[in-house]
Protein backbone atom coordinates (compact mmCIF):
# COMPACT_ATOMS: atom_id res chain seq x y z
CA UNK A 1 0.00 0.00 0.00
CA UNK A 2 1.24 3.63 -0.53
CA UNK A 3 0.49 4.90 2.88
CA UNK A 4 4.13 6.18 2.93
CA UNK A 5 3.52 8.17 -0.38
CA UNK A 6 0.73 9.70 0.51
CA UNK A 7 2.54 11.42 4.25
CA UNK A 8 5.70 12.20 2.30
CA UNK A 9 3.28 13.82 -0.34
CA UNK A 10 1.87 15.92 2.41
CA UNK A 11 5.35 16.75 4.04
CA UNK A 12 6.54 17.91 0.38
CA UNK A 13 3.17 19.88 -0.38
CA UNK A 14 2.84 21.07 3.19
CA UNK A 15 3.39 25.18 2.19
CA UNK A 16 0.61 24.59 -0.27
CA UNK A 17 -1.92 22.49 2.29
CA UNK A 18 -1.11 25.80 4.62
CA UNK A 19 -1.95 28.35 1.83
CA UNK A 20 -4.84 26.50 1.21
CA UNK A 21 -5.93 26.64 5.14
CA UNK A 22 -5.57 30.65 4.59
CA UNK A 23 -7.73 30.69 1.75
CA UNK A 24 -10.58 28.67 3.36
CA UNK A 25 -9.87 30.74 6.80
CA UNK A 26 -10.10 33.76 5.28
CA UNK A 27 -13.98 33.58 4.23
CA UNK A 28 -15.98 34.67 7.22
CA UNK A 29 -18.23 31.80 7.56
CA UNK A 30 -19.97 32.61 10.31
CA UNK A 31 -23.08 30.38 10.49
CA UNK A 32 -25.45 32.32 12.69
CA UNK A 33 -25.40 35.61 11.58
CA UNK A 34 -27.37 36.18 8.27
CA UNK A 35 -25.18 39.14 7.09
CA UNK A 36 -22.61 36.67 6.51
CA UNK A 37 -25.08 34.34 4.42
CA UNK A 38 -22.91 34.56 1.15
CA UNK A 39 -19.78 33.96 2.89
CA UNK A 40 -20.81 30.74 4.30
CA UNK A 41 -22.04 29.63 1.06
CA UNK A 42 -18.64 30.72 -0.58
CA UNK A 43 -16.91 28.86 2.44
CA UNK A 44 -19.13 25.57 1.39
CA UNK A 45 -18.40 26.09 -2.16
CA UNK A 46 -14.55 26.36 -1.32
CA UNK A 47 -15.06 23.00 0.31
CA UNK A 48 -16.73 21.33 -2.40
CA UNK A 49 -13.87 22.30 -5.31
CA UNK A 50 -11.61 20.84 -2.38
CA UNK A 51 -13.03 17.67 -2.92
CA UNK A 52 -14.27 17.78 -6.37
CA UNK A 53 -10.37 17.72 -7.34
CA UNK A 54 -9.68 15.21 -5.05
CA UNK A 55 -12.18 12.90 -7.22
CA UNK A 56 -15.33 12.70 -5.18
CA UNK A 57 -18.82 13.51 -6.77
CA UNK A 58 -19.80 16.73 -5.15
CA UNK A 59 -23.05 18.61 -4.15
CA UNK A 60 -24.67 21.64 -2.20
CA UNK A 61 -27.50 20.75 -0.77
CA UNK A 62 -29.83 23.77 0.50
CA UNK A 63 -31.03 23.77 3.75
CA UNK A 64 -34.34 24.84 5.72
CA UNK A 65 -37.40 26.24 4.15
CA UNK A 66 -38.01 28.88 1.64
CA UNK A 67 -39.32 31.40 3.91
CA UNK A 68 -36.63 30.40 6.27
CA UNK A 69 -33.52 28.80 4.88
CA UNK A 70 -30.78 27.21 6.56
CA UNK A 71 -26.80 27.29 5.72
CA UNK A 72 -25.87 25.05 2.71
CA UNK A 73 -25.05 21.25 3.31
CA UNK A 74 -21.60 19.81 1.08
CA UNK A 75 -22.41 16.61 0.33
CA UNK A 76 -19.68 14.54 -1.19
CA UNK A 77 -19.88 11.00 -2.22
CA UNK A 78 -17.23 8.13 -3.89
CA UNK A 79 -17.80 7.74 -7.25
CA UNK A 80 -19.22 4.41 -8.80
CA UNK A 81 -20.71 1.05 -7.50
CA UNK A 82 -17.30 -1.09 -6.73
CA UNK A 83 -14.68 -1.60 -6.15
CA UNK A 84 -14.11 0.08 -2.52
CA UNK A 85 -12.41 -1.90 0.47
CA UNK A 86 -13.11 -1.85 3.56
CA UNK A 87 -15.68 -0.05 5.51
CA UNK A 88 -17.68 2.67 4.22
CA UNK A 89 -16.86 6.01 6.24
CA UNK A 90 -18.87 8.75 6.88
CA UNK A 91 -16.75 12.24 7.73
CA UNK A 92 -19.04 14.79 9.12
CA UNK A 93 -17.40 18.49 10.09
CA UNK A 94 -18.58 22.08 9.57
CA UNK A 95 -17.48 24.66 7.79
CA UNK A 96 -19.22 27.47 9.69
CA UNK A 97 -17.15 29.22 12.64
CA UNK A 98 -18.30 31.20 15.79
CA UNK A 99 -19.21 35.06 15.70
CA UNK A 100 -15.64 37.06 16.83
CA UNK A 101 -16.93 39.09 19.25
CA UNK A 102 -15.27 40.86 21.61
CA UNK A 103 -13.08 41.76 18.32
CA UNK A 104 -11.13 44.09 20.03
CA UNK A 105 -9.46 41.44 21.74
CA UNK A 106 -8.20 39.69 19.35
CA UNK A 107 -4.28 40.74 18.15
CA UNK A 108 -5.15 40.52 14.60
CA UNK A 109 -8.53 39.99 12.93
CA UNK A 110 -10.00 36.77 12.95
CA UNK A 111 -10.35 36.71 9.07
CA UNK A 112 -6.56 37.47 8.19
CA UNK A 113 -5.12 34.51 9.44
CA UNK A 114 -1.84 34.96 11.03
CA UNK A 115 1.11 32.75 10.92
CA UNK A 116 3.13 32.32 13.94
CA UNK A 117 6.42 30.99 14.69
CA UNK A 118 6.69 28.69 17.75
CA UNK A 119 7.41 30.68 21.12
CA UNK A 120 7.23 30.30 25.03
CA UNK A 121 3.72 30.46 24.62
CA UNK A 122 2.55 27.97 21.71
CA UNK A 123 3.49 26.04 18.62
CA UNK A 124 4.05 27.56 15.06
CA UNK A 125 0.43 28.21 14.63
CA UNK A 126 -1.99 30.07 12.05
CA UNK A 127 -4.16 32.46 14.21
CA UNK A 128 -7.81 33.10 12.77
CA UNK A 129 -11.33 32.53 13.57
CA UNK A 130 -12.35 28.30 12.62
CA UNK A 131 -8.49 27.44 12.56
CA UNK A 132 -9.13 24.88 15.12
CA UNK A 133 -12.85 24.49 15.17
CA UNK A 134 -13.20 23.13 12.51
CA UNK A 135 -11.58 24.59 9.50
CA UNK A 136 -8.30 23.27 10.45
CA UNK A 137 -9.42 19.96 11.65
CA UNK A 138 -11.46 19.61 8.67
CA UNK A 139 -8.61 20.34 6.10
CA UNK A 140 -6.41 17.83 7.66
CA UNK A 141 -8.94 15.39 6.14
CA UNK A 142 -9.33 16.57 2.70
CA UNK A 143 -5.89 17.31 2.21
CA UNK A 144 -5.62 13.39 3.24
CA UNK A 145 -7.94 12.79 0.61
CA UNK A 146 -6.00 15.35 -2.03
CA UNK A 147 -3.02 13.05 -1.04
CA UNK A 148 -4.03 9.83 -1.67
CA UNK A 149 -5.89 11.20 -4.97
CA UNK A 150 -2.55 13.31 -6.19
CA UNK A 151 -0.98 9.27 -5.35
CA UNK A 152 -3.17 6.58 -6.21
CA UNK A 153 -5.63 8.03 -8.46
CA UNK A 154 -8.02 6.83 -6.69
CA UNK A 155 -10.72 9.08 -4.41
CA UNK A 156 -10.33 8.44 -1.21
CA UNK A 157 -7.29 6.09 -1.91
CA UNK A 158 -10.13 3.17 -2.78
CA UNK A 159 -11.92 3.37 1.01
CA UNK A 160 -15.46 4.66 0.25
CA UNK A 161 -16.26 7.87 1.77
CA UNK A 162 -19.56 9.89 2.21
CA UNK A 163 -18.77 13.03 3.71
CA UNK A 164 -20.93 15.91 5.32
CA UNK A 165 -20.17 19.02 6.08
CA UNK A 166 -22.29 21.01 7.71
CA UNK A 167 -22.86 25.19 8.13
CA UNK A 168 -25.07 25.27 11.62
CA UNK A 169 -22.81 23.34 13.70
CA UNK A 170 -22.24 26.63 15.90
CA UNK A 171 -26.11 27.36 15.69
CA UNK A 172 -27.52 24.61 17.14
CA UNK A 173 -27.83 22.11 13.74
CA UNK A 174 -31.71 23.52 13.22
CA UNK A 175 -31.76 21.80 9.82
CA UNK A 176 -29.83 18.85 10.27
CA UNK A 177 -31.97 16.25 11.47
CA UNK A 178 -34.60 17.05 8.54
CA UNK A 179 -31.65 16.52 6.02
CA UNK A 180 -30.32 13.55 8.03
CA UNK A 181 -34.36 12.17 8.00
CA UNK A 182 -34.33 13.49 3.75
CA UNK A 183 -31.05 11.88 3.40
CA UNK A 184 -31.25 8.36 5.30
CA UNK A 185 -30.38 6.17 2.57
CA UNK A 186 -27.58 7.49 1.22
CA UNK A 187 -26.35 8.34 4.64
CA UNK A 188 -27.15 4.81 6.64
CA UNK A 189 -25.04 2.92 3.10
CA UNK A 190 -21.92 3.95 5.88
CA UNK A 191 -20.80 1.42 8.58
CA UNK A 192 -19.77 4.24 10.73
CA UNK A 193 -19.05 7.77 10.94
CA UNK A 194 -15.77 9.82 11.54
CA UNK A 195 -15.40 13.35 13.20
CA UNK A 196 -12.45 15.54 13.82
CA UNK A 197 -13.71 18.35 15.65
CA UNK A 198 -12.41 17.13 19.15
CA UNK A 199 -9.01 17.71 20.78
CA UNK A 200 -6.01 15.81 22.18
CA UNK A 201 -4.76 14.71 25.89
CA UNK A 202 -2.14 17.59 25.18
CA UNK A 203 0.67 18.88 22.88
CA UNK A 204 1.79 15.71 21.15
CA UNK A 205 -0.08 13.02 23.07
CA UNK A 206 -2.84 12.25 19.91
CA UNK A 207 -6.26 11.02 21.26
CA UNK A 208 -9.63 9.63 20.56
CA UNK A 209 -12.52 10.93 22.39
CA UNK A 210 -15.24 7.67 22.61
CA UNK A 211 -17.94 10.31 24.30
CA UNK A 212 -19.30 13.92 24.25
CA UNK A 213 -22.37 15.54 26.40
CA UNK A 214 -25.07 16.50 24.99
CA UNK A 215 -26.61 19.63 25.45
CA UNK A 216 -29.25 21.83 26.43
CA UNK A 217 -30.18 25.03 26.23
CA UNK A 218 -32.95 27.47 27.57
CA UNK A 219 -33.46 31.44 28.24
CA UNK A 220 -35.55 32.17 30.81
CA UNK A 221 -36.81 36.59 31.13
CA UNK A 222 -38.24 37.42 34.30
CA UNK A 223 -40.70 40.45 33.40
CA UNK A 224 -42.19 42.61 36.74
CA UNK A 225 -44.00 45.73 36.00
CA UNK A 226 -44.80 47.38 32.94
CA UNK A 227 -41.97 50.07 32.53
CA UNK A 228 -38.71 50.79 33.90
CA UNK A 229 -38.91 52.67 37.26
CA UNK A 230 -36.91 54.99 39.45
CA UNK A 231 -35.50 53.17 42.02
CA UNK A 232 -35.57 55.61 44.82
CA UNK A 233 -38.91 55.87 44.25
CA UNK A 234 -40.16 52.17 43.32
CA UNK A 235 -37.32 50.20 45.43
CA UNK A 236 -38.24 48.49 48.18
CA UNK A 237 -41.95 48.80 47.13
CA UNK A 238 -42.21 46.50 44.18
CA UNK A 239 -40.19 43.27 42.83
CA UNK A 240 -37.35 43.89 40.83
CA UNK A 241 -36.69 41.82 38.14
CA UNK A 242 -32.95 41.81 38.38
CA UNK A 243 -33.13 41.17 42.37
CA UNK A 244 -35.81 38.41 41.46
CA UNK A 245 -34.36 36.57 38.68
CA UNK A 246 -30.57 36.10 40.68
CA UNK A 247 -32.38 35.07 43.62
CA UNK A 248 -34.05 32.44 41.65
CA UNK A 249 -31.07 31.49 39.98
CA UNK A 250 -28.91 31.03 42.72
CA UNK A 251 -30.83 28.38 44.09
CA UNK A 252 -30.07 25.94 41.01
CA UNK A 253 -26.94 24.33 42.76
CA UNK A 254 -27.05 23.39 46.44
CA UNK A 255 -24.48 23.34 49.06
CA UNK A 256 -22.46 20.64 47.06
CA UNK A 257 -22.74 22.15 44.18
CA UNK A 258 -25.36 19.56 42.58
CA UNK A 259 -28.37 20.76 40.22
CA UNK A 260 -31.56 21.32 42.44
CA UNK A 261 -34.14 20.63 39.82
CA UNK A 262 -36.09 17.40 40.59
CA UNK A 263 -34.90 14.30 38.73
CA UNK A 264 -32.00 16.10 36.90
CA UNK A 265 -29.81 12.92 37.23
CA UNK A 266 -32.68 10.69 36.43
CA UNK A 267 -31.00 8.40 34.23
CA UNK A 268 -27.17 9.27 34.59
CA UNK A 269 -25.02 6.04 34.31
CA UNK A 270 -22.98 5.12 37.50
CA UNK A 271 -19.35 5.88 36.59
CA UNK A 272 -17.49 2.91 36.98
CA UNK A 273 -13.78 1.84 39.33
CA UNK A 274 -12.44 0.80 35.93
CA UNK A 275 -13.08 4.04 34.19
CA UNK A 276 -12.35 6.13 36.85
CA UNK A 277 -9.08 4.33 37.29
CA UNK A 278 -7.93 4.91 33.51
CA UNK A 279 -8.87 8.30 33.60
CA UNK A 280 -6.78 8.66 36.53
CA UNK A 281 -4.01 6.67 34.77
CA UNK A 282 -4.26 9.46 31.98
CA UNK A 283 -2.16 12.08 34.57
CA UNK A 284 -3.69 14.91 33.51
CA UNK A 285 -3.00 18.05 35.68
CA UNK A 286 -6.08 19.89 36.58
CA UNK A 287 -3.77 22.66 38.58
CA UNK A 288 -1.84 22.86 35.15
CA UNK A 289 -4.99 23.77 33.55
CA UNK A 290 -6.27 26.11 35.80
CA UNK A 291 -2.97 27.79 35.74
CA UNK A 292 -3.28 28.22 32.00
CA UNK A 293 -6.54 30.05 32.37
CA UNK A 294 -5.08 32.23 35.14
CA UNK A 295 -6.70 30.52 38.13
CA UNK A 296 -5.21 29.22 41.40
CA UNK A 297 -4.98 25.61 42.67
CA UNK A 298 -8.13 26.40 45.01
CA UNK A 299 -10.26 27.30 41.81
CA UNK A 300 -10.81 23.19 41.46
CA UNK A 301 -14.50 23.51 42.02
CA UNK A 302 -17.44 21.61 41.32
CA UNK A 303 -19.92 18.60 42.29
CA UNK A 304 -18.99 17.39 45.89
CA UNK A 305 -17.64 13.63 45.21
CA UNK A 306 -15.88 14.25 41.84
CA UNK A 307 -12.55 15.07 40.12
CA UNK A 308 -12.34 17.65 37.98
CA UNK A 309 -12.41 15.27 34.81
CA UNK A 310 -14.98 13.10 35.80
CA UNK A 311 -16.90 16.70 36.14
CA UNK A 312 -15.91 17.42 32.89
CA UNK A 313 -16.70 13.82 31.32
CA UNK A 314 -19.00 11.97 32.97
CA UNK A 315 -21.71 14.56 34.97
CA UNK A 316 -23.68 17.29 34.02
CA UNK A 317 -23.90 20.29 34.72
CA UNK A 318 -25.74 23.87 34.87
CA UNK A 319 -24.36 27.18 33.42
CA UNK A 320 -25.27 30.41 33.28
CA UNK A 321 -23.92 31.83 30.29
CA UNK A 322 -25.32 35.53 30.16
CA UNK A 323 -27.55 37.71 32.02
CA UNK A 324 -28.93 40.85 30.14
CA UNK A 325 -30.97 43.52 31.90
CA UNK A 326 -31.06 47.06 33.61
CA UNK A 327 -28.30 49.69 33.33
CA UNK A 328 -25.26 48.59 31.80
CA UNK A 329 -23.90 51.99 30.38
CA UNK A 330 -20.67 54.33 31.89
CA UNK A 331 -21.58 55.84 35.27
CA UNK A 332 -24.50 55.49 37.54
CA UNK A 333 -28.24 55.21 37.01
CA UNK A 334 -31.11 54.82 39.25
CA UNK A 335 -33.41 52.42 37.50
CA UNK A 336 -35.09 49.37 38.11
CA UNK A 337 -35.69 47.30 35.26
CA UNK A 338 -38.75 46.60 33.80
CA UNK A 339 -37.38 42.69 33.08
CA UNK A 340 -34.45 40.62 33.31
CA UNK A 341 -33.13 37.55 31.51
CA UNK A 342 -30.77 34.51 31.62
CA UNK A 343 -29.07 32.56 29.01
CA UNK A 344 -28.69 28.73 30.22
CA UNK A 345 -27.02 25.48 29.25
CA UNK A 346 -27.06 22.14 30.77
CA UNK A 347 -24.61 20.12 29.72
CA UNK A 348 -25.54 16.22 29.75
CA UNK A 349 -24.45 12.92 29.65
CA UNK A 350 -25.94 9.21 28.79
CA UNK A 351 -28.65 8.87 29.40
CA UNK A 352 -29.90 12.26 30.24
CA UNK A 353 -32.69 13.61 27.45
CA UNK A 354 -32.32 16.71 26.27
CA UNK A 355 -36.00 17.98 26.02
CA UNK A 356 -36.74 16.30 29.19
CA UNK A 357 -34.48 18.62 30.89
CA UNK A 358 -35.45 21.79 28.85
CA UNK A 359 -39.28 20.81 30.39
CA UNK A 360 -37.85 19.87 33.75
CA UNK A 361 -35.83 23.44 33.99
CA UNK A 362 -38.99 25.44 32.64
CA UNK A 363 -41.22 23.95 35.19
CA UNK A 364 -38.65 24.50 38.07
CA UNK A 365 -38.58 28.12 36.97
CA UNK A 366 -42.41 28.56 36.96
CA UNK A 367 -42.67 26.66 40.65
CA UNK A 368 -40.53 29.66 41.77
CA UNK A 369 -42.40 32.81 40.50
CA UNK A 370 -41.48 36.01 42.24
CA UNK A 371 -45.07 37.39 43.59
CA UNK A 372 -46.63 39.55 40.59
CA UNK A 373 -44.12 38.61 38.05
CA UNK A 374 -44.31 36.51 35.00
CA UNK A 375 -42.18 34.28 32.95
CA UNK A 376 -41.33 33.78 29.27
CA UNK A 377 -39.32 31.00 28.05
CA UNK A 378 -37.13 30.12 24.81
CA UNK A 379 -35.83 26.86 24.30
CA UNK A 380 -33.04 27.32 22.06
CA UNK A 381 -32.82 23.38 21.24
CA UNK A 382 -29.77 21.00 21.79
CA UNK A 383 -28.45 17.89 21.53
CA UNK A 384 -28.03 14.16 22.79
CA UNK A 385 -24.96 12.75 24.75
CA UNK A 386 -22.86 10.05 22.74
CA UNK A 387 -20.77 7.67 24.28
CA UNK A 388 -19.66 5.35 21.39
CA UNK A 389 -18.42 1.87 21.32
CA UNK A 390 -14.51 1.76 21.87
CA UNK A 391 -14.06 -2.30 20.82
CA UNK A 392 -15.03 -1.48 16.31
CA UNK A 393 -12.97 -2.41 14.48
CA UNK A 394 -13.27 0.96 12.60
CA UNK A 395 -11.76 2.60 15.88
CA UNK A 396 -9.09 0.07 16.42
CA UNK A 397 -8.02 1.05 13.06
CA UNK A 398 -7.97 4.63 13.68
CA UNK A 399 -5.61 3.19 16.97
CA UNK A 400 -3.62 2.17 14.78
CA UNK A 401 -3.27 5.38 12.15
CA UNK A 402 -2.65 7.69 14.72
CA UNK A 403 -0.02 5.27 16.47
CA UNK A 404 1.31 4.75 13.16
CA UNK A 405 0.89 8.99 11.87
CA UNK A 406 2.22 10.18 15.21
CA UNK A 407 4.42 7.56 16.59
CA UNK A 408 2.40 7.08 19.80
CA UNK A 409 -0.44 5.09 20.87
CA UNK A 410 -3.47 7.61 20.90
CA UNK A 411 -4.66 7.85 24.54
CA UNK A 412 -8.51 7.44 25.25
CA UNK A 413 -10.81 10.18 26.11
CA UNK A 414 -14.10 11.78 26.44
CA UNK A 415 -15.09 15.15 26.57
CA UNK A 416 -16.93 17.97 27.88
CA UNK A 417 -18.23 19.56 24.62
CA UNK A 418 -21.01 18.94 22.50
CA UNK A 419 -21.12 17.62 18.86
CA UNK A 420 -25.17 16.82 18.52
CA UNK A 421 -24.66 14.71 15.11
CA UNK A 422 -23.12 11.84 16.87
CA UNK A 423 -26.49 11.28 18.98
CA UNK A 424 -28.65 12.16 16.25
CA UNK A 425 -26.81 9.31 13.55
CA UNK A 426 -26.89 7.04 16.60
CA UNK A 427 -30.59 7.16 16.88
CA UNK A 428 -31.71 7.82 14.12
CA UNK A 429 -29.48 5.14 11.44
CA UNK A 430 -27.29 3.44 14.12
CA UNK A 431 -24.28 4.99 13.56
CA UNK A 432 -21.00 4.69 15.87
CA UNK A 433 -18.63 7.73 15.87
CA UNK A 434 -15.24 8.29 16.20
CA UNK A 435 -14.20 11.13 17.18
CA UNK A 436 -10.51 11.79 16.11
CA UNK A 437 -9.19 15.25 16.80
CA UNK A 438 -6.24 17.03 17.15
CA UNK A 439 -7.27 20.42 18.95
CA UNK A 440 -5.21 21.65 22.24
CA UNK A 441 -7.05 22.83 25.40
CA UNK A 442 -5.21 26.73 24.74
CA UNK A 443 -6.21 26.92 21.36
CA UNK A 444 -9.11 29.21 22.38
CA UNK A 445 -11.59 27.73 20.41
CA UNK A 446 -14.82 30.60 20.79
CA UNK A 447 -12.27 33.10 22.21
CA UNK A 448 -10.44 35.98 20.77
CA UNK A 449 -6.83 34.64 19.11
CA UNK A 450 -8.56 30.94 18.38
CA UNK A 451 -5.28 29.04 16.53
CA UNK A 452 -4.15 26.07 15.17
CA UNK A 453 -0.76 24.67 15.72
CA UNK A 454 0.81 23.29 12.69
CA UNK A 455 1.83 20.35 14.48
CA UNK A 456 -1.58 19.38 15.69
CA UNK A 457 -2.82 19.92 12.02
CA UNK A 458 0.33 17.34 10.63
CA UNK A 459 -0.67 14.44 12.62
CA UNK A 460 -4.32 15.00 12.14
CA UNK A 461 -3.60 15.01 8.09
CA UNK A 462 -1.37 12.03 8.28
CA UNK A 463 -3.59 10.04 10.81
CA UNK A 464 -6.37 10.63 8.26
CA UNK A 465 -4.10 9.49 5.92
CA UNK A 466 -2.54 6.28 7.16
CA UNK A 467 -6.49 5.34 8.07
CA UNK A 468 -7.16 4.95 4.82
CA UNK A 469 -5.12 1.77 4.40
CA UNK A 470 -5.85 0.60 8.20
CA UNK A 471 -9.54 0.59 6.94
CA UNK A 472 -8.68 -1.03 3.98
CA UNK A 473 -6.64 -4.08 5.54
CA UNK A 474 -9.30 -4.34 9.02
CA UNK A 475 -12.05 -7.03 8.55
CA UNK A 476 -15.54 -5.96 10.13
CA UNK A 477 -17.03 -7.72 13.14
N1 LIG B 1 -16.03 21.36 18.28
C1 LIG B 1 -16.91 21.88 19.27
C2 LIG B 1 -17.16 20.94 20.43
C3 LIG B 1 -15.93 20.37 21.11
C4 LIG B 1 -14.80 21.14 21.31
C5 LIG B 1 -15.95 19.08 21.52
C6 LIG B 1 -13.68 20.59 21.91
C7 LIG B 1 -14.85 18.54 22.12
C8 LIG B 1 -13.70 19.29 22.31
C9 LIG B 1 -18.23 22.25 18.62
O1 LIG B 1 -18.02 23.05 17.49
C10 LIG B 1 -19.03 23.08 19.58
O2 LIG B 1 -18.62 24.17 19.89
N2 LIG B 1 -20.19 22.59 20.02
C11 LIG B 1 -21.10 23.33 20.81
C12 LIG B 1 -22.47 22.75 20.77
C13 LIG B 1 -23.41 23.33 19.77
C14 LIG B 1 -24.77 22.71 19.93
C15 LIG B 1 -23.47 24.82 19.76
C16 LIG B 1 -20.69 23.30 22.26
O3 LIG B 1 -20.11 22.30 22.73
O4 LIG B 1 -20.97 24.30 22.94
MN1 LIG C 1 -16.60 22.25 16.26
MN1 LIG D 1 -17.56 25.11 18.20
Amino acid sequence: MSTQQVLDWLTENETQSIERFIQWLKIPSIGTDPKHDPDTAKAAQWAADHLKESGFSVELKSTGTKDNPGQPIVLATSPGDDDYTGPHVLFYGHYDVQPVDPVELWDSPPFEPTHLPADDHAGERIVARGACDDKGQVLMFLEAMRGWHQTTGKPGGGVRYTILLEGEEESGSVNLEQFVDDHKDTLSKADVCLISDTGMLGRGKPAITYGVRGLAYIEVTLIGPDQDLHSGLWGGKVPNPINELTKVLAQLWDQDRRVTIPNFYDGVRELTAAERQAWQELGVDPVAALKGIGLPPEANIGEKGFNSIEREWARPTCDINGIIGGYTGPGAKTVIASKASAKLSFRLVDDQDSEKIAAAAIQWFKDRTPPGCTWEFENHGGGAPATCATESTPLQAAFRAIERACGIKPAMIKSGGSIPVAGLLKTTIGLETIFMGFGLEDDRVHSPNEKFELDCFRMGAKSHAALVEELTNSTSD
